[in-house]
């Protein structure tokens, strides 16, 4: 599940192993954290905090003040979680980076969201190749605060589990997860806003995802989802809208039916 040691000691991870219930877990190690880590966690901060007003949907604004994110320091998943979890439930679960699919969804399905502790360096700043801590909680963790879309995200996690042999399954899955968790838009009072973790982390992708006339913008629906690759590395070429949370949520049904269908169609047992 993790990296091993000496790639986690090259890469400065900041963290702690500990050895719970006979498994290796980890813990951010939050005094790690250099002053040059907390000032490009407030460089970071300071480049979306122009924008967010204008292009976040409200749950976005409103999760970073329930959780309590402050721009000059980079959050302390304890205060974070204590907060969250009074909230939805939810906490955010420490991990080396990038994990496989079993842990990442048996994760989601057990409320807890993995995130890096590790940030990138200063000449890192607008492009980087692996998710880091600034993607995966500042991008991330707001939208924990909404009980629509955490229960989408556990029910997403619950059917997909069912299936995690399949990568037939996990493809059509991962579509739906990209197009909504990493990269969805949603209608506020007739302005569109966006939700995605992958818009909300990198500033020029959330002006572009709003004002831009080059990627189509397409109304939420499932089928049209699990019909369409996604592509990384690039900013994106459509972009689905959702009216509300609760039209992710009440999407869980039909996401069920289908993933079924195409697994019994795959010939699975
Ligand atoms: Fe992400």
């Amino acid at each position: 599940m993790f990296k091993n040691l000496t790639w986690l000691k090259e890469n400065k991870i900041k963290c702690l192993y500990l050895l719970k219930e006979n498994k290796i877990d980890m813990i951010q190690a939050y005094d790690q954290y250099t002053q040059e880590d907390h000032e490009i966690w407030s460089l970071l901060y300071a480049k979306m905090a122009e924008i967010i007003p204008k292009y976040a949907t409200d749950v976005f604004i409103d999760g970073m003040e329930q959780i309590g994110f402050e721009s000059n320091k980079i959050p302390n998943f304890d205060e974070c979680n204590a907060r969250l979890k009074s909230i939805t439930g939810w906490v955010i679960y420490p991990v080396p980076g990038l994990i496989d699919n079993k842990p990442f969804f048996e994760h989601l399905a057990n409320k807890e969201f993995p995130a890096s502790t590790w940030l990138r360096k200063r000449e890192e700043l607008d492009y980087l190749e692996e998710p880091d801590m600034f993607h995966d909680v500042y991008g991330h963790v707001p939208l924990l605060s909404n009980m629509h879309f955490t229960s989408f995200l556990e029910n997403l996690a619950r059917i997909t589990l069912r299936h995690i042999e399949n990568p037939w399954i996990i493809e059509i899955v991962s579509r739906l997860y990209w197009y909504t968790v990493e990269f969805g838009l949603i209608r506020e009072e007739g302005k569109l806003k966006v939700y995605g973790a992958g818009i909300l982390s990198s500033n020029g992708e959330t002006q572009y995802s709003i004002e831009s006339d080059i990627p189509k913008r397409l109304d939420f629906d499932v089928a049209h989802i699990l019909q369409t690759p996604y592509i990384k590395d690039k900013f994106q070429e459509q972009y689905f809208v959702i009216d509300s949370y609760k039209q992710l949520f009440d999407s869980i049904g039909l996401l069920e039916e289908m993933v079924e269908k195409e697994a019994m169609a795959n010939n699975e047992i």
